[in-house]
Protein backbone atom coordinates (compact mmCIF):
# COMPACT_ATOMS: atom_id res chain seq x y z
CA UNK A 1 0.00 0.00 0.00
CA UNK A 2 1.88 3.53 -0.81
CA UNK A 3 1.51 6.02 1.61
CA UNK A 4 -1.16 7.51 0.02
CA UNK A 5 -3.30 5.01 0.50
CA UNK A 6 -2.43 3.96 3.89
CA UNK A 7 -2.80 7.44 5.10
CA UNK A 8 -6.76 7.54 3.60
CA UNK A 9 -6.93 3.98 5.35
CA UNK A 10 -5.87 5.44 8.30
CA UNK A 11 -7.96 8.26 8.00
CA UNK A 12 -11.17 6.12 7.47
CA UNK A 13 -10.36 3.76 10.56
CA UNK A 14 -10.86 7.22 12.33
CA UNK A 15 -14.03 8.00 10.75
CA UNK A 16 -17.18 7.32 12.76
CA UNK A 17 -18.36 5.35 9.20
CA UNK A 18 -15.48 2.83 9.76
CA UNK A 19 -15.82 2.36 13.91
CA UNK A 20 -18.55 0.13 14.09
CA UNK A 21 -17.41 -3.33 15.01
CA UNK A 22 -14.11 -4.72 16.01
CA UNK A 23 -12.34 -3.54 13.23
CA UNK A 24 -12.52 0.68 14.76
CA UNK A 25 -9.36 1.94 16.04
CA UNK A 26 -8.66 1.14 20.15
CA UNK A 27 -9.11 4.66 20.29
CA UNK A 28 -12.80 4.29 19.34
CA UNK A 29 -13.09 0.81 21.42
CA UNK A 30 -12.08 3.08 24.43
CA UNK A 31 -13.90 6.05 24.11
CA UNK A 32 -17.22 3.86 23.99
CA UNK A 33 -16.83 3.09 27.50
CA UNK A 34 -15.68 6.50 28.41
CA UNK A 35 -11.55 5.61 28.54
CA UNK A 36 -8.80 6.83 26.54
CA UNK A 37 -6.17 4.51 25.12
CA UNK A 38 -2.87 5.52 24.30
CA UNK A 39 0.91 5.06 23.38
CA UNK A 40 4.41 5.32 24.72
CA UNK A 41 6.04 7.02 21.63
CA UNK A 42 9.56 7.34 20.14
CA UNK A 43 10.60 10.88 19.41
CA UNK A 44 13.14 9.36 16.37
CA UNK A 45 10.39 6.92 14.71
CA UNK A 46 8.50 10.06 14.91
CA UNK A 47 10.27 12.12 12.67
CA UNK A 48 11.05 9.58 10.24
CA UNK A 49 8.86 6.53 10.33
CA UNK A 50 5.56 7.93 8.49
CA UNK A 51 3.60 4.54 9.32
CA UNK A 52 4.81 5.01 12.73
CA UNK A 53 3.17 8.21 12.89
CA UNK A 54 0.18 7.08 10.78
CA UNK A 55 -0.80 4.26 13.05
CA UNK A 56 -0.21 5.99 16.30
CA UNK A 57 -2.87 8.64 15.41
CA UNK A 58 -5.04 5.97 13.93
CA UNK A 59 -5.10 4.01 17.30
CA UNK A 60 -4.62 6.64 20.08
CA UNK A 61 -6.12 9.22 21.80
CA UNK A 62 -3.67 9.62 24.36
CA UNK A 63 0.17 10.13 23.62
CA UNK A 64 2.89 9.90 26.35
CA UNK A 65 6.84 10.56 25.52
CA UNK A 66 8.56 7.16 26.10
CA UNK A 67 11.34 9.22 26.75
CA UNK A 68 12.07 12.86 26.16
CA UNK A 69 10.62 14.51 28.92
CA UNK A 70 12.82 12.92 31.23
CA UNK A 71 15.39 14.60 33.03
CA UNK A 72 18.13 13.84 30.47
CA UNK A 73 16.47 15.10 27.71
CA UNK A 74 14.45 17.97 28.86
CA UNK A 75 16.81 19.47 31.47
CA UNK A 76 20.32 19.08 29.52
CA UNK A 77 22.48 21.55 31.85
CA UNK A 78 21.79 23.09 35.30
CA UNK A 79 20.54 26.17 33.51
CA UNK A 80 18.97 24.63 30.29
CA UNK A 81 15.75 22.88 29.47
CA UNK A 82 15.58 21.56 26.07
CA UNK A 83 11.40 21.25 25.27
CA UNK A 84 12.08 20.86 21.42
CA UNK A 85 11.46 16.87 21.19
CA UNK A 86 8.49 17.54 23.90
CA UNK A 87 6.87 20.23 21.71
CA UNK A 88 7.17 17.97 18.22
CA UNK A 89 5.36 15.29 20.88
CA UNK A 90 2.69 17.83 21.69
CA UNK A 91 2.14 19.04 18.52
CA UNK A 92 1.76 15.84 17.10
CA UNK A 93 -0.87 15.30 19.79
CA UNK A 94 -2.87 18.03 19.20
CA UNK A 95 -2.86 17.85 15.34
CA UNK A 96 -4.69 14.90 15.72
CA UNK A 97 -6.57 15.05 18.58
CA UNK A 98 -4.98 13.43 21.10
CA UNK A 99 -4.53 14.05 25.23
CA UNK A 100 -1.36 14.09 26.05
CA UNK A 101 0.07 12.87 29.30
CA UNK A 102 3.62 13.51 30.67
CA UNK A 103 6.38 11.48 32.07
CA UNK A 104 8.16 12.12 34.76
CA UNK A 105 9.50 14.79 36.94
CA UNK A 106 10.92 13.00 39.72
CA UNK A 107 12.79 9.84 38.72
CA UNK A 108 16.02 7.85 40.14
CA UNK A 109 16.78 7.03 36.73
CA UNK A 110 17.86 9.33 33.40
CA UNK A 111 18.86 12.09 36.03
CA UNK A 112 21.72 13.97 33.70
CA UNK A 113 25.65 14.00 34.57
CA UNK A 114 25.51 17.70 35.75
CA UNK A 115 23.47 16.10 38.77
CA UNK A 116 25.51 14.74 41.34
CA UNK A 117 27.62 17.40 41.08
CA UNK A 118 25.53 20.32 41.15
CA UNK A 119 22.66 19.35 43.29
CA UNK A 120 23.51 19.55 47.09
CA UNK A 121 21.53 19.61 50.00
CA UNK A 122 21.32 23.38 50.21
CA UNK A 123 19.81 23.27 47.07
CA UNK A 124 17.74 20.11 46.03
CA UNK A 125 14.25 21.85 47.35
CA UNK A 126 15.15 24.86 45.05
CA UNK A 127 16.15 22.48 41.96
CA UNK A 128 13.67 20.18 41.86
CA UNK A 129 10.43 22.82 42.64
CA UNK A 130 12.18 25.17 39.46
CA UNK A 131 12.78 21.67 37.43
CA UNK A 132 9.10 20.82 38.19
CA UNK A 133 7.55 24.44 37.62
CA UNK A 134 9.35 25.12 34.97
CA UNK A 135 8.35 21.80 32.76
CA UNK A 136 4.86 21.17 33.84
CA UNK A 137 4.17 24.97 33.35
CA UNK A 138 5.65 24.83 30.05
CA UNK A 139 2.92 22.39 29.07
CA UNK A 140 0.54 24.01 31.49
CA UNK A 141 -3.22 23.54 30.84
CA UNK A 142 -2.08 20.98 27.67
CA UNK A 143 -1.99 17.52 29.46
CA UNK A 144 -3.99 15.04 30.86
CA UNK A 145 -2.02 13.82 33.52
CA UNK A 146 1.92 13.48 34.90
CA UNK A 147 3.96 11.10 36.59
CA UNK A 148 5.13 13.61 39.15
CA UNK A 149 6.64 10.86 41.02
CA UNK A 150 8.08 7.32 39.09
CA UNK A 151 8.81 4.36 41.40
CA UNK A 152 9.42 5.76 44.35
CA UNK A 153 8.80 2.38 46.58
CA UNK A 154 11.38 -0.74 46.94
CA UNK A 155 10.84 -2.77 49.81
CA UNK A 156 14.48 -4.62 49.46
CA UNK A 157 15.66 -1.30 50.49
CA UNK A 158 14.65 -2.28 54.14
CA UNK A 159 13.16 0.90 55.43
CA UNK A 160 9.81 1.16 57.70
CA UNK A 161 8.42 2.92 54.88
CA UNK A 162 9.40 0.97 52.24
CA UNK A 163 10.58 4.25 50.37
CA UNK A 164 13.26 3.45 47.26
CA UNK A 165 16.61 4.68 48.37
CA UNK A 166 17.53 7.21 45.57
CA UNK A 167 18.86 10.27 45.34
CA UNK A 168 16.06 12.61 46.21
CA UNK A 169 15.31 10.80 49.33
CA UNK A 170 19.38 11.64 50.34
CA UNK A 171 19.07 14.70 49.30
CA UNK A 172 15.63 15.75 50.74
CA UNK A 173 14.53 13.00 53.13
CA UNK A 174 10.79 11.64 52.52
CA UNK A 175 9.47 15.20 52.14
CA UNK A 176 10.43 15.20 48.43
CA UNK A 177 7.20 13.40 47.64
CA UNK A 178 4.97 16.26 49.09
CA UNK A 179 7.24 19.06 47.94
CA UNK A 180 6.86 17.69 44.52
CA UNK A 181 2.74 17.17 44.46
CA UNK A 182 2.82 20.61 46.30
CA UNK A 183 5.16 22.15 43.71
CA UNK A 184 2.82 20.40 40.88
CA UNK A 185 -0.36 21.32 41.82
CA UNK A 186 0.58 25.27 41.53
CA UNK A 187 2.20 24.32 38.08
CA UNK A 188 -0.26 22.83 36.22
CA UNK A 189 -3.82 22.50 38.53
CA UNK A 190 -5.73 21.05 35.34
CA UNK A 191 -3.00 17.47 34.90
CA UNK A 192 -3.90 15.03 37.21
CA UNK A 193 -0.80 14.75 39.54
CA UNK A 194 -0.07 10.85 39.28
CA UNK A 195 2.13 8.50 41.26
CA UNK A 196 3.16 5.42 39.10
CA UNK A 197 5.29 2.11 39.52
CA UNK A 198 5.51 -1.21 38.61
CA UNK A 199 5.86 -4.88 40.01
CA UNK A 200 2.18 -4.70 41.45
CA UNK A 201 0.70 -7.35 39.38
CA UNK A 202 0.89 -10.87 40.39
CA UNK A 203 0.26 -12.84 43.49
CA UNK A 204 3.46 -13.45 44.50
CA UNK A 205 5.25 -12.39 48.38
CA UNK A 206 7.38 -9.68 46.51
CA UNK A 207 4.51 -8.17 44.23
CA UNK A 208 2.00 -8.79 47.70
CA UNK A 209 5.00 -6.43 49.81
CA UNK A 210 5.29 -3.60 47.03
CA UNK A 211 1.42 -3.55 46.66
CA UNK A 212 1.11 -3.05 50.50
CA UNK A 213 4.16 -0.49 50.45
CA UNK A 214 2.23 1.43 47.70
CA UNK A 215 -1.08 1.44 49.53
CA UNK A 216 0.87 2.55 52.70
CA UNK A 217 2.88 5.31 50.89
CA UNK A 218 -0.52 6.82 49.10
CA UNK A 219 -2.66 6.37 52.11
CA UNK A 220 0.62 8.53 53.69
CA UNK A 221 0.29 11.06 51.28
CA UNK A 222 -3.90 11.62 51.57
CA UNK A 223 -4.06 11.68 55.03
CA UNK A 224 -0.98 14.54 54.73
CA UNK A 225 -3.58 16.35 52.29
CA UNK A 226 -0.70 15.78 49.66
CA UNK A 227 -2.07 16.66 46.44
CA UNK A 228 -1.69 13.24 44.54
CA UNK A 229 -4.77 12.61 42.18
CA UNK A 230 -3.84 9.52 40.33
CA UNK A 231 -2.44 6.39 40.33
CA UNK A 232 -0.20 4.52 37.21
CA UNK A 233 -0.31 1.18 37.25
CA UNK A 234 3.07 0.38 34.87
CA UNK A 235 1.66 -3.23 33.98
CA UNK A 236 4.82 -4.67 32.66
CA UNK A 237 3.81 -7.90 32.38
CA UNK A 238 5.46 -11.47 31.22
CA UNK A 239 3.84 -14.06 29.31
CA UNK A 240 6.65 -16.55 29.34
CA UNK A 241 7.53 -16.37 33.06
CA UNK A 242 4.04 -17.44 34.28
CA UNK A 243 4.11 -15.97 37.47
CA UNK A 244 0.75 -16.37 39.27
CA UNK A 245 -1.83 -13.59 38.37
CA UNK A 246 -5.24 -13.84 40.47
CA UNK A 247 -7.87 -11.38 38.88
CA UNK A 248 -8.78 -11.19 42.71
CA UNK A 249 -5.74 -9.88 43.97
CA UNK A 250 -5.32 -6.65 41.54
CA UNK A 251 -9.15 -6.00 41.73
CA UNK A 252 -8.66 -5.78 45.16
CA UNK A 253 -5.77 -3.59 45.12
CA UNK A 254 -6.68 -1.19 42.66
CA UNK A 255 -10.26 -1.45 44.55
CA UNK A 256 -8.09 -0.01 47.70
CA UNK A 257 -6.36 2.97 45.19
CA UNK A 258 -9.46 4.01 44.10
CA UNK A 259 -11.00 3.66 47.43
CA UNK A 260 -8.71 6.27 48.37
CA UNK A 261 -9.98 8.98 45.73
CA UNK A 262 -7.51 8.50 43.08
CA UNK A 263 -8.71 8.32 39.24
CA UNK A 264 -6.09 4.92 38.27
CA UNK A 265 -4.67 5.14 34.92
CA UNK A 266 -2.78 1.99 33.43
CA UNK A 267 0.51 3.61 32.38
CA UNK A 268 2.83 0.92 30.53
CA UNK A 269 1.44 -1.98 29.72
CA UNK A 270 3.43 -4.83 27.97
CA UNK A 271 3.80 -8.67 27.52
CA UNK A 272 7.16 -9.82 27.83
CA UNK A 273 7.41 -13.15 25.22
CA UNK A 274 10.62 -13.92 26.65
CA UNK A 275 10.81 -17.61 27.51
CA UNK A 276 7.85 -18.40 25.13
CA UNK A 277 8.55 -20.61 21.88
CA UNK A 278 10.17 -19.31 18.72
CA UNK A 279 6.55 -20.09 16.93
CA UNK A 280 5.22 -16.58 16.46
CA UNK A 281 1.35 -18.15 16.38
CA UNK A 282 1.72 -19.70 19.66
CA UNK A 283 3.63 -16.57 21.26
CA UNK A 284 1.02 -14.00 19.90
CA UNK A 285 -1.85 -16.28 21.57
CA UNK A 286 0.10 -16.49 25.07
CA UNK A 287 0.79 -12.77 25.08
CA UNK A 288 -2.92 -12.00 23.82
CA UNK A 289 -4.52 -14.08 26.64
CA UNK A 290 -2.02 -12.22 29.13
CA UNK A 291 -3.45 -8.93 27.78
CA UNK A 292 -6.88 -9.80 27.81
CA UNK A 293 -6.66 -11.65 31.56
CA UNK A 294 -5.15 -8.44 33.00
CA UNK A 295 -7.26 -6.09 31.27
CA UNK A 296 -10.57 -7.74 32.03
CA UNK A 297 -9.67 -7.32 35.38
CA UNK A 298 -7.97 -4.22 35.46
CA UNK A 299 -11.00 -2.69 33.96
CA UNK A 300 -13.93 -4.17 36.27
CA UNK A 301 -12.80 -1.25 38.85
CA UNK A 302 -14.37 1.94 37.93
CA UNK A 303 -11.76 4.44 38.63
CA UNK A 304 -9.52 3.07 35.63
CA UNK A 305 -10.11 5.98 33.37
CA UNK A 306 -6.94 4.98 30.73
CA UNK A 307 -5.17 2.31 29.23
CA UNK A 308 -1.69 2.98 27.95
CA UNK A 309 0.54 0.25 26.30
CA UNK A 310 4.36 1.14 26.28
CA UNK A 311 4.41 1.34 22.87
CA UNK A 312 2.38 0.06 19.67
CA UNK A 313 4.63 -1.75 17.63
CA UNK A 314 7.00 -4.55 17.82
CA UNK A 315 8.87 -2.37 15.55
CA UNK A 316 9.60 0.23 18.48
CA UNK A 317 10.29 -1.39 21.62
CA UNK A 318 12.53 -1.26 24.77
CA UNK A 319 11.83 -5.20 25.18
CA UNK A 320 13.54 -5.56 21.66
CA UNK A 321 16.83 -5.12 23.05
CA UNK A 322 16.01 -5.94 26.28
CA UNK A 323 14.51 -9.37 25.95
CA UNK A 324 16.47 -10.27 22.86
CA UNK A 325 14.97 -13.34 21.55
CA UNK A 326 17.92 -16.53 21.03
CA UNK A 327 17.16 -16.90 17.35
CA UNK A 328 16.92 -13.39 16.25
CA UNK A 329 13.36 -12.96 15.47
CA UNK A 330 11.30 -9.72 16.78
CA UNK A 331 9.96 -9.89 20.38
CA UNK A 332 5.92 -9.98 19.73
CA UNK A 333 4.96 -8.08 23.02
CA UNK A 334 2.97 -5.37 21.69
CA UNK A 335 -0.81 -4.52 19.88
CA UNK A 336 0.91 -4.92 16.09
CA UNK A 337 3.43 -6.50 14.41
CA UNK A 338 6.92 -5.05 13.23
CA UNK A 339 4.90 -4.19 9.74
CA UNK A 340 1.97 -2.86 11.95
CA UNK A 341 -0.21 -5.45 11.14
CA UNK A 342 -2.55 -6.03 13.95
CA UNK A 343 -2.21 -9.19 16.27
CA UNK A 344 -4.37 -11.19 18.30
CA UNK A 345 -3.00 -8.68 21.39
CA UNK A 346 -4.51 -6.04 19.86
CA UNK A 347 -7.86 -7.96 19.42
CA UNK A 348 -7.42 -9.11 23.41
CA UNK A 349 -7.43 -4.78 24.27
CA UNK A 350 -10.14 -4.19 21.70
CA UNK A 351 -12.08 -6.91 23.44
CA UNK A 352 -11.38 -6.11 27.06
CA UNK A 353 -12.14 -2.45 26.41
CA UNK A 354 -15.29 -3.39 24.76
CA UNK A 355 -16.51 -5.24 28.01
CA UNK A 356 -15.94 -2.10 30.37
CA UNK A 357 -19.26 -1.38 31.56
O1 LIG B 1 19.10 8.59 22.91
C1 LIG B 1 20.31 7.88 23.26
C2 LIG B 1 21.21 7.78 22.07
O2 LIG B 1 21.64 9.07 21.72
C3 LIG B 1 22.40 6.86 22.43
O3 LIG B 1 23.19 6.67 21.31
C4 LIG B 1 21.91 5.51 22.93
C5 LIG B 1 23.04 4.61 23.38
O4 LIG B 1 22.64 3.74 24.42
O5 LIG B 1 21.07 5.72 24.03
C6 LIG B 1 19.92 6.50 23.73
O6 LIG B 1 19.19 6.67 24.88
C7 LIG B 1 18.47 5.54 25.33
C8 LIG B 1 17.01 5.92 25.40
O7 LIG B 1 16.28 4.86 25.95
C9 LIG B 1 16.42 6.24 24.02
O8 LIG B 1 16.44 5.10 23.23
C10 LIG B 1 18.98 5.18 26.71
O9 LIG B 1 20.32 4.70 26.61
C11 LIG B 1 18.10 4.11 27.31
O10 LIG B 1 18.49 3.90 28.67
C12 LIG B 1 16.67 4.57 27.28
O11 LIG B 1 15.87 3.53 27.81
C13 LIG B 1 14.57 3.89 28.23
C14 LIG B 1 14.45 3.61 29.73
O12 LIG B 1 13.11 3.84 30.15
C15 LIG B 1 15.34 4.52 30.56
O13 LIG B 1 14.94 5.83 30.41
C16 LIG B 1 13.56 3.10 27.43
O14 LIG B 1 13.60 3.53 26.06
C17 LIG B 1 12.18 3.32 28.00
O15 LIG B 1 11.26 2.45 27.37
C18 LIG B 1 12.18 3.01 29.50
O16 LIG B 1 10.89 3.30 30.00
C19 LIG B 1 10.70 3.00 31.39
C20 LIG B 1 9.78 4.09 31.96
O17 LIG B 1 10.35 5.35 31.73
C21 LIG B 1 9.54 3.86 33.46
N1 LIG B 1 9.02 2.51 33.70
C22 LIG B 1 9.81 1.43 33.12
C23 LIG B 1 10.00 1.63 31.62
C24 LIG B 1 10.76 0.48 30.98
O18 LIG B 1 12.07 0.39 31.49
Amino acid sequence: MNRRAFLESAACLASAACLSGAEGPLRTHAAAHGLLYGAATAYGPLQNDPDYSAHLAAECNLLVPENVLKWTTVHPAPERFDFVPGDFLAHFAAAHDMRMRGHTLVWHEQLPRWFASTVTKQNARARLEEHIRTVMGHYRGRMHSWDVVNEAIRPQDGRADGLRQTPWLDLLGPEYLEIAYATAAEADPQALAGYNDYGLDYHTPEDEAKRNAVLGLLRRLKKQNVPVQAFGMQAHLSAGRQPTFQPETLRRFLGEVAGLGLKILITELDVSDAGLPDDAESRDRAVAAVYENYLTAALAEPAVVAVLTWGLTDKYTWLASRNRRPDGSPVRVLPLDHEFHRKPAWYAIAKALDTRR
